[in-house]
């Protein structure tokens, strides 16, 4: 059936209605008139796909691959995209409309340091949208040129070697390191792949080079290990930390908490602007990580937490000034919620990776705290997501 797009959802897939039920169709453009076939049926909307063929300039698996969805639209489209689709969900979700919202660029491809593969006998890949096919993958240009290189002899590696069965590639500042899963011999990926890379993990055992790669950003330098986060595009997070920043030096804070820490990226880069700055993480490699990071930079003023932030912020003895908060997608807890309440802090400062949960936390969290600054980073362009950097001010009444 022939369909034509009206609108986008969040997730930037196309919008159609027939008979009043709303269809959504990945990888379609608003205006167009698709033929598609419904691949699943609910009892409010259906999922559609497709079926005439078509092709995007950067990659040659765009229209299976679960990787991009928006990678189709022209860069000033995806922009466009993405402010209206934080707009609406502000003003569905919250008090505010977002007018003259702004979104800064990055480079549009080459620009993830890290990369996690399937394989499946002698092939190497993502899984298809929404499903656990896998797509043998030669190239995918988001990555960074390192990575395109290491894929390639990757993949010749696993013709010969069936044995593999999970891939992780980092790759910060020129060097790489490679996380291997599988029931290879130790000694034959200890051959093959230990002078091609910086750092060589097999089955969770480091079993060549360092056990940790180096990135600077914004004249810091960071230490990663295997298991720590680390945004995947740099060029992005230092857009991302150069606006926490400037919102920093303009709060004047004496305490800072740096909430969701990861290896204190944050913690790190605001310490120039306040006496104290604690930054609180769930994942024991990033608090080691912190540390070691704080040393390596002649940082004397943060201290680092390890564990649950609901549950080690009730334990802390500082007040702080200004906090920090950069939680995964899913948002901050309920419990934080309640402690930013009862706290009032006179500055929020919310990174985020999801408008979603974001606007719903703004709204938990209105009765105290009011939105006085919004501004998006796109970190993920060819895909849906965007980075939101808010400021929020305790509101006069409290
Ligand atoms: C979006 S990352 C931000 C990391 C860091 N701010 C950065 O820029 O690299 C979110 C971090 O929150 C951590 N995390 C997730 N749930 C947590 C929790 N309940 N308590 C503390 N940290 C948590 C994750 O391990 C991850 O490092």
């Amino acid at each position: 059936m022939l369909v034509k797009i009206i609108d986008y959802d969040h997730q930037g897939r196309g919008i159609a209605k027939i008979d009043n039920k709303i269809i959504f169709i990945p990888k379609v453009k608003l205006g167009e008139e698709v033929p598609i076939k419904i691949v699943k049926e609910k009892k409010n909307y259906s999922i559609g796909k497709r079926c005439d063929s078509f092709k995007v300039s950067y990659c040659p698996y765009y229209q299976t691959c679960g990787g991009c969805q928006i990678g189709h639209l022209t860069y000033l489209e995806q922009l466009e995209f993405k402010k209206n689709t934080v707009k609406n969900i502000f003003s569905k979700y919250t008090n505010y409309n977002l007018d003259n919202l702004e979104i800064i660029p990055t480079r549009e491809y080459n620009y993830r340091n890290k990369v996690t593969f399937h394989i499946k006998g002698d092939r190497l890949g993502y899984y298809e949208e929404a499903t656990n096919n896998l797509i043998p993958i030669d190239k995918c240009n988001l990555l960074d040129s390192n990575i395109i290189t290491l894929t390639a002899i990757l993949n010749s590696f696993i013709k010969v070697h069936k044995g593999l069965t999970k891939v992780i590639i980092k790759s910060l500042d020129g060097k790489l390191m490679l996380i291997l899963e599988g029931n290879e011999s130790r000694e034959c990926i200890k051959e093959f792949f230990s002078s091609k890379v910086s750092s060589l993990y097999y089955n969770n055992e480091l079993i060549s080079g360092v056990s940790t790669l180096m990135i600077e950003v914004l004249s810091k330098k960071f230490m990663v290990r295997k298991e720590s986060f680390f945004q995947v595009n740099k060029e992005g997070i230092s857009l991302i930390y150069k606006e926490v920043i400037d919102l920093v030096k303009k709060l004047n804070s004496s305490i800072i908490y740096d909430l969701y820490c990861g290896t204190g990226t944050i913690s790190l880069l605001v310490s120039d602007y306040a006496k104290k700055v604690i930054g609180i993480e769930v994942v024991a490699d990033g608090i080691l990580d912190a540390i070691s990071n704080a040393k390596l930079n002649n940082i004397t003023n943060t201290e680092f937490y390890l564990g649950d932030v609901s549950k080690v912020i009730n334990k802390l003895k500082y007040v702080p000034d200004t906090i920090i908060l950069d939680p995964p997608r899913s948002g901050i807890s309920k419990e934080l919620i309640e402690f930013l309440l009862s706290l009032k802090v006179k500055n929020i400062i919310y990174v985020s990776c999801n408008p979603l949960t974001l606007a719903r936390d703004i709204n938990l969290l209105d009765s105290c705290y009011e939105l006085n600054y919004i501004k998006l980073v796109d970190e993920f362009p060819n895909t849906y997501h965007v980075e939101t950097i808010t400021l929020l001010n305790l509101r006069k009444k409290n």
